[in-house]
């Protein structure tokens, strides 16, 4: 170990080399290219003078456990935490990143079960770059293909508005789902039969406008924060269609012609797009800016919002679980979700869905999760508030809460019912005989097996277990 050290070391300071005086010109600052002589091996360039240092580290606890056994590391504390695990591994004198470190232990510090490398599955929205909204209204940050290239199915955006302030009416060409994460809004919809819509959304409430439905949203008295969820990973926030460029880009003489008006009623119109603006606040009365038409208000079956937070949670052994998906909310076609909470030492069980990609979102707390591509690459992601998760379709994963306060977030799935595969229920349902035969447990363990689905399994918070 010791000798490792010092070659990482010498790498890392070619000033100790007994290096000739560089020619200097007038001015005694050096040419941008040194001399020939330091080219390949000369009796005058030999390394001198070498003293080993120790680097100052602590191991956390479970670090020095096992690998396989893979504990959660806790580096959130530690100075200068260290790529060791087990017996394996080694020192790190740096350059390196180590709040990022710190925050990524199961990436600096593998369990032994990771093998090989997985698609990425975490992306931070705090490294995606924030589009500001005008004067002061509020803000949006967005992740897509371009950032998780192998997250095809499906894209999302985290957007806030500050009171009163208006994502401008617009359309586009993915469906978008939306899950209210902080404050209210009232949005409204017109469809192509000229039926109309409006509501308000609170905190934990979802909505959802089909493909090339026009709609706007405008913050309450709170303001809002949301996050919106495209069925197509290829979705950007800066192709959308929006009302201010439409106008700014038809000739006006067609707009007169359209809208049967003088030219001079498009004096004022913006000259491109307004995105996230401020606006006169929202009558508190809803009913003020119901526009009753000669079609009508969209049927009740077919809003375009469901009151998910009035919606009770499903009490499951380690946390609670609920589910919003067509069943329920039918005109979400294709947007099944469910919103978890896993107590701390908690875990969502090991599963995958048969029949959707996953794209998640973390809402609360920390958690990591293993995601596994067959036949053997494995990858451990640590997650916090703000990253988006991303698990395609029957690759199994977990995610294990590695806090001391609840972790929530929401799995969204491009399906027409919320399903999964719980490895336990699996396992749980299938003759003694055949997984004792296949994984060799013994018969104690066997009878321990489960046949229902926990959806999260309690655990304990205290690593040494
Ligand atoms: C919503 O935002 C407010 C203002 O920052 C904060 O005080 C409150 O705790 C937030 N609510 C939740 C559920 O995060
Ligand atoms: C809007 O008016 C229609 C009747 O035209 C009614 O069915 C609907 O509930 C109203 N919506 C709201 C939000 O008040």
């Amino acid at each position: 170990m010791k000798s490792a050290l010092v070659l990482a070391l010498l790498t890392l300071l070619p000033s100790v080399h007994g290096a000739p005086a560089l020619p200097k010109r007038d001015g005694g600052n050096p040419p941008l290219r040194g001399p020939e002589d330091l080219l390949g091996y000369s009796p005058d360039n030999k390394l001198t003078g070498q003293t080993t240092e120790e680097i100052p580290y602590t191991l956390v606890p479970g670090q020095k456990e096992d690998a396989d056994l893979g504990l959660y590391l806790d580096f959130s504390n530690n100075d200068n935490p260290q790529p060791i695990r087990g017996s394996l591994g080694g020192t790190d004198p740096g350059p390196r990143n180590r709040e990022l470190d710190r925050q990524n232990s199961d990436k600096l510090a593998p369990p032994g079960t990771d093998h090989g490398q997985t698609i990425n599955a975490n992306w931070p929205m705090s490294l995606s770059k924030a589009k500001l909204g005008l004067d002061g209204a509020g803000w949006s940050r967005q992740e897509n293909i371009v950032v998780m290239p192998d997250a095809t199915k499906m894209a999302g955006v985290d957007m806030r508005l500050e009171a009163g302030a208006y994502r401008e009416l617009h359309w586009h060409l993915a469906g978008e789902w939306s899950l209210v994460l902080n404050g209210s809004c009232r949005i409204q919809a017109v469809n192509e039969d000229g039926n109309t819509f409006i509501d308000d959304v609170t905190e934990g409430d979802v909505w959802f406008f089909p493909p090339g439905v026009p709609h706007s949203i405008q913050a309450l008295d709170v303001g809002v924060e949301f996050l919106l969820v495209f069925d197509d990973g290829s979705f950007s926030e800066d192709n959308t269609f929006l009302a201010s460029e439409i106008f700014a880009h038809n000739p006006k003489s067609v707009l007169s012609k359209n809208f049967d008006l003088p030219i001079s009623a498009f004096d004022n119109i913006p000259d491109g797009e307004l995105f996230i603006f401020p606006g006169t606040p929202a009558p508190e009365d809803i009913e003020e800016q119901n526009v009753t038409t000669a079609a009508g208000p969209i049927p009740r079956s077919q809003a375009y919002s469901y009151h998910f937070s009035e919606q009770p949670v499903h009490v499951v052994p380690g946390g609670s679980v609920k589910i919003v998906d067509p069943a329920t909310f039918p005109i979400a076609s294709d947007f099944a979700a469910a919103v978890v909470t896993v107590h701390p030492g908690a875990m969502r069980e090991v599963h995958w869905h048969p029949s959707s990609d996953e794209w998640s979102f973390f809402i609360k707390g920390t958690g990591r999760a293993t995601l596994l591509e067959a036949p053997s690459t494995a990858t451990t992601f640590d997650y916090h508030p703000g990253d988006v998760g991303y698990f395609p379709k029957s690759h199994s994963h977990y995610i294990e809460n590695t806090g001391d306060e609840d972790l929530v977030f929401v799995e969204v799935l491009q399906a027409d019912r919320f399903s999964d595969i719980s490895l336990g229920q699996w396992l749980g349902s299938t003759s003694k005989q055949i997984v004792g035969d296949t994984l060799k447990l013994p018969e104690s363990a066997l009878d321990h097996l489960k046949s229902e689905k926990q959806y999260v399994v309690a655990g304990s918070t205290d690593s040494a277990q």
